[in-house]
């Protein structure tokens, strides 16, 4: 969602920007616009893709060596090109990105039309900007920084906001409040962006602008931050960027939601290691021994997230539950923050968020903060807000993750979530030595697995091409498998606009059972042990109804193959850990019939990577 790029130093700010904004694109957008200062400034904008904002600049001037650039996600007013971001004050003199909502935008441009301003946009974006320039104009000779700081005291909302003045012409104003910034500090040179990966190419060292913080940059001179609310100084604290510009690459494959779904046997390898061995029987999470007390008194885990880190949260619940026997609530966290839960100081909150940014995911634990309980992240991107903000934590090591349907940090997430029920089901004496040690010993063998699945690419190509052309979808599963089911659907949905509901396989009957005739394609995940019977019954049911089947079972399943109309056979493992292998074929699945169908598998219409508003 909005990505903010700027450059401030000796080098040509454009190209660096352009590249920016490309690397910014997976977050979700729907213009792009930069600003260029040199001597006057020059805003250039346009609706759609970087690419036709590059193309409509190329004959223009392009020059100066400090310049801001933003890719909009459309909140207040459509995607076109005069909302599109940057916007200016009233005289032109200041410019400004951002990424965020200021709620009480209304109240401020009503006020400030009042004082004979004129907007022409319906951002509340340009709301702020007209601010500033008012605080501006309210006191003379105040420095930029202090100018956006005043003028910031008075919004309320959230933000990631940069910002130049032509009267100041080398510094850039950057300020977050909820919405993520990081600087990354140059030689004499300073980069701001949304998150680190325009960045990585230039320089590896990076502050993280902490909630509520402002900062001021300048080349040749010293990173100043300050915080809003209270104006004190704040220490930068510099740190060390571990990202590999490859891993920002597509690396030869068409789109980089294959790539990632290719990566999964080492992504999953990834997160497990130095965490588990089966020969010497151990499993271990830093975050979970540092607050070994804290998870020997808990007396429930509440799960808070959102999209496909809520449907890991599911797969917690069952794995939880089922070894550690510890109660386990899983919430949208958009829900949670708004419904006055009951949390107490004997509940840990767990989060599972991939960006680690996402705005609903972090007030949910603002509040579990505020409420006493212990809260702990399952976080991709490192050093990101949800990643900063909890008291402790496990990093899922899957890498950056681009496509914007989540594929191997979900893998990664499950992973992360099968090695803590199996460590505080160890610690709670939840489960017997045997069936632990079988468990650590399948869970080695999962990227291996994961690998075998990769090999049935082909046969499900081929599926996916028979039913690329369905209106409807219905996936289903039990159990372990029934988060997979909605998964799956979540996957289709997004990527290939096919409508797809994920059910309950015995729910079915309540409803989905009345959609089923012979144009619906039926998705059952039927991998599990203990309910297969009942499973086949379920599939019995579609198939009277001339549904057509398409099952994820077991190597050498024989009962279901003669029932369905397509059988993708994976390898088999333990109940709890069949989630890993049955979601990869239909992660496979919708990203052929989103291909197939001509869709922007890694960037859909409408959706973003990282939903930094509510
Ligand atoms: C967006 C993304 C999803 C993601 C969800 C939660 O909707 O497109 O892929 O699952 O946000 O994001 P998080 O970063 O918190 O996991």
């Amino acid at each position: 969602m909005c990505g903010i790029v700027a450059y401030t130093g000796p080098k040509k700010a454009y190209p660096i920007l352009i590249k920016g904004l490309q690397r910014l694109e997976y977050r979700g957008y729907d213009s792009a616009g930069v600003a260029l200062l040199n001597g006057d400034i020059r805003v250039y904008k346009r609706k759609g893709k970087v690419s036709e904002l590059e193309d409509f600049a190329k004959d223009k001037n392009l020059s100066g060596s400090v310049g801001i650039g933003h890719t909009r996600w459309a909140t207040h007013g459509k995607p076109d090109n005069i909302n599109a971001h940057p916007h200016q004050s009233g005289d032109g003199n200041i410019v400004l990105v951002h990424n965020g909502i200021i709620e009480n935008y209304a109240v401020l441009k009503e006020a400030l039309s009042e004082n004979g301003h004129t907007f022409k946009s319906e951002t509340d974006t340009e709301v702020l900007v007209h601010l500033i320039e008012e605080i501006q104009n309210q006191y003379n000779n105040l420095p930029l920084e202090e100018v956006v700081r005043v003028a910031l005291t008075k919004v309320i909302g959230a933000y990631a906001i940069v910002v130049i003045d032509k009267k100041d012409p080398d510094k850039i104003i950057a300020a977050r409040r909820q919405s993520p910034l990081v600087i990354g500090i140059g030689e004499d040179e300073y980069y701001i962006a949304s998150d680190a990966t325009p960045i990585v190419e230039h320089t590896k060292h990076v502050v993280y602008l902490g909630d509520g913080e402002i900062a001021s940059v300048e080349p040749k001179k010293e990173l100043q931050i300050k915080t809003i609310d209270e104006n004190e100084t704040q220490i930068p604290a510099i740190q060390e960027l571990d990202m590999k510009i490859e891993q920002l690459e597509k690396g030869g494959y068409d789109y980089f939601m294959l790539k990632e779904i290719h990566e999964q046997p080492k992504s999953i390898a990834d997160c497990m290691r130095g965490r588990i061995s089966a020969e010497d029987g151990w499993v271990l999470l830093g975050g979970v021994e540092e607050q070994a007390k804290k998870f020997a008194e808990a007396e429930r885990i509440i799960i808070a997230s959102c999209g496909t880190s809520w449907h890991a949260g599911l797969i917690a619940e069952y794995l939880i539950e089922d070894l550690a026997r510890l109660p386990v609530e899983v919430e949208y966290a958009s829900e949670l923050r708004y419904r006055n839960p009951i949390i107490t100081d004997k509940d840990i909150v767990l989060a599972i968020s991939q960006s680690g940014e996402t705005a609903d995911t972090l007030a949910a634990l603002q509040i579990a903060k505020e409420k006493g309980a212990l809260i702990y992240g399952i976080v991709n991107a490192v050093g990101s807000s949800i990643a900063r903000m909890t008291d402790a934590g496990s990093y899922i090591h899957a890498g950056p993750e681009i496509g914007v349907a989540s594929t191997k940090a979900f893998t990664g997430q499950v992973t992360l979530l099968t090695l803590m029920a199996l460590s505080l089901a160890k610690k709670r004496g939840t489960i017997t030595d045997e069936y632990f040690q079988k468990l650590l010993v399948e869970i080695e063998k999962i990227p291996g697995k994961v690998e075998q699945v990769m090999k049935l690419n082909e046969q499900i190509e081929y599926i996916a091409g028979e039913i690329q052309h369905a209106n409807n979808a219905l996936y289903l599963g039990r159990g372990y498998n029934f988060p997979i089911a909605l998964e799956g659907a979540l996957k289709l949905k997004e990527i290939s606009y096919i409508h797809a509901e994920g059910y309950p396989a015995a729910e079915m009957k309540h409803g989905p059972i009345a959609l089923i005739d012979e144009n619906m394609p039926v998705v059952v995940i039927c991998t599990n042990k203990s309910a297969y019977e009942k499973i086949i019954s379920n599939v019995q049911e579609v198939k009277a109804r001339k549904g057509m089947v398409i099952a994820i079972v077991t190597e050498g399943d024989k009962e279901i193959k003669k029932i369905a109309d397509y059988t993708i056979e994976i390898p088999d493992t333990e109940e709890p850990l069949t989630p890993l292998l049955s979601v990869i074929p239909l992660q496979l699945l919708s990203y052929h019939i989103a291909v197939m169908r001509e869709c922007n598998v890694d960037q859909p219409r409408n959706l973003a990577k990282s939903v930094t508003v509510e």
